[in-house]
């Protein structure tokens, strides 16, 4: 009962309500006082034949509301005494909620999730064009909800041409990412906290699947006991398909089929992360099928490991977004020259991009509600500096494809990656997946103790 016990507090909402009406007032204060902001829940989507597929939240309505529920709208409206921020949601149905489960409805967005007011989303119509009244700067990001884009078109052309008005612009919407998510890009105390649960749950699952891997299994199985541990913990889902990659199909970098047997003398690649309270883990291990690396998996994976240390080391606050990734490409130049598997000169190789037959990504992304999360990497043309409350992954890999005729055979097939989440603190990196063992020696040990 204990062990269950464990996992019940990750159920609770760890972002208060004071923290979304901060994030809107945030918001609010970079926007000019003609202004309004509109941002629309995505519409539920079919998977075949009256099945939906299980609804996510927009991360950026998330972020400024909390709110879970489809067919919802809300209003940001700067510069006001009060009523700044209108809500507009499925109403309560009893019939309905039988059926779908229960809503909030006008009086729960109020009383639960701090709008100043809201409505039944059918009398949007209605009541938007009097919040648009004296708002000539419309912040709404076009092109994530075709209905709704429609909709709100249609609105202005109809406000356009009742009022005889010919000075509308043709595009008269600003989009708000550029606000957004640059405070998405900065996590709170709270949010941190999430994405921490989020990688430890994250990596206790990479060890329930190192731990259970035997010859002869299925790449599905693994897959299996990876979700066993998000779904016990209370993450309802993976962040993205879990990749399980035996062998050669570890060269496969987004490789979803999961469906080949597990063979001895193989690696795995497992590349997982659970999403817990709308925050993603992204972590990759790539481990021996039978719990021990041959020598040349060893050779490979120590090169990546080392480029991956290197990687993490540069997430701080005096380093550029890049820096990981130029000192990975420099680790693992220099590591597949040393084996002879690149020819030449090292600068040269790295200036013709020759590492990419085998190092083809970039070495992270930055992580958050979305697993490749927003924010710029660039500012005015340059790459940014890290700065503490960021989040990135450092996910060097080396993939040698089984068809690479330039290569010695005994290298061919070997597809290795790993990939940590770090968390930037103004005392330098911490890496939120540490749970996950790492080297080839921590990893042999721990297979071997199960
Ligand atoms: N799992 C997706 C990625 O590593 O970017
Ligand atoms: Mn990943
Ligand atoms: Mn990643």
């Amino acid at each position: 009962m204990l062990f269950y016990r464990q996992y019940f507090e990750n159920l609770k909402n760890m972002i208060a309500n004071q923290e979304f009406s901060q994030r809107r007032h945030q918001l609010m204060s970079m926007m000019p006082n003609n202004s309004i902001a509109i941002l629309s829940a995505p519409p539920e989507k079919s998977r075949n034949r009256d099945v939906l597929y299980p609804y996510r939240q927009d991360s950026d309505f998330f972020y400024l509301t909390g709110f879970l529920e489809p067919e919802a709208v809300i209003i940001l409206i700067p510069g006001r005494e009060s009523q700044q921020y209108f809500m507009f949601c499925r109403d309560r149905n009893t019939e309905r909620e039988v059926w779908d489960g229960r809503r909030a409805g006008p009086e729960g967005a109020r009383l639960n999730y701090s709008a100043d007011d809201a409505f039944p989303i059918e009398k949007i119509g209605e009541i938007l064009p009097r919040l648009l009244e004296g708002r000539g700067k419309i912040y709404y990001s076009i092109g994530k909800n075709c209905s709704f884009d429609s909709f709100l078109t249609e609105q202005l052309e109809a406000k356009r041409g009742s009022a005889g008005s010919t000075s509308s612009p043709k595009d008269p919407f600003t989009n708000l990412d550029g606000l957004l998510h640059e405070m998405r890009l900065f996590k709170s105390i709270a949010e941190q906290q999430i994405m921490q649960k989020a990688a430890s749950i994250s990596a206790r699952a990479h060890c329930r699947a190192m731990k259970k891997c035997i010859p002869g299994i299925y790449e599905y199985q693994l897959q299996a006991e990876i979700e066993y541990e998000f779904v016990m913990a209370g993450a309802a889902s993976p962040a993205y398909s879990t990749i399980v990659g035996g062998g050669v199909n570890g060269c496969i970098l987004h490789y979803v089929e999961n469906n080949s047997k597990l063979k001895d003398g193989d690696l795995v690649l497992i590349d997982a992360g659970c999403e817990l309270q709308n925050y993603a883990a992204d972590i990759t291990r790539t481990f021996p099928v039978n719990g021990k690396y041959t020598e040349e998996q060893k050779l490979i994976y120590d090169i990546v490991l080392e480029a991956q240390v290197a990687g993490i080391a540069a997430c701080s606050s005096n380093k550029t977004w890049d820096q990981p990734h130029e000192i990975s490409v420099k680790v693992i130049t220099q590591g597949l020259l040393d084996l002879g598997i690149l020819k030449g000169e090292l600068s040269e190789l790295i200036e013709t991009k020759k590492y990419s037959d085998f190092y083809m990504h970039r070495a992270g992304h930055w992580l958050g509600m979305d697993v490749h999360d927003v924010g710029d990497y660039k500012v005015n043309e340059e790459w940014r500096l890290f700065q503490p409350g960021m989040v990135t992954t450092v996910e060097p890999g080396i993939y040698i494809s089984p068809d690479n005729i330039n290569v010695d055979k005994r290298w061919r097939g070997i597809g290795i990656r790993i990939e940590d989440d770090v968390l930037v603190t103004s005392n330098g990196p911490n890496v939120l997946s540490s749970d996950a063992p790492k080297t080839t020696q921590e990893i042999e040990t721990f297979m071997a103790s199960k």
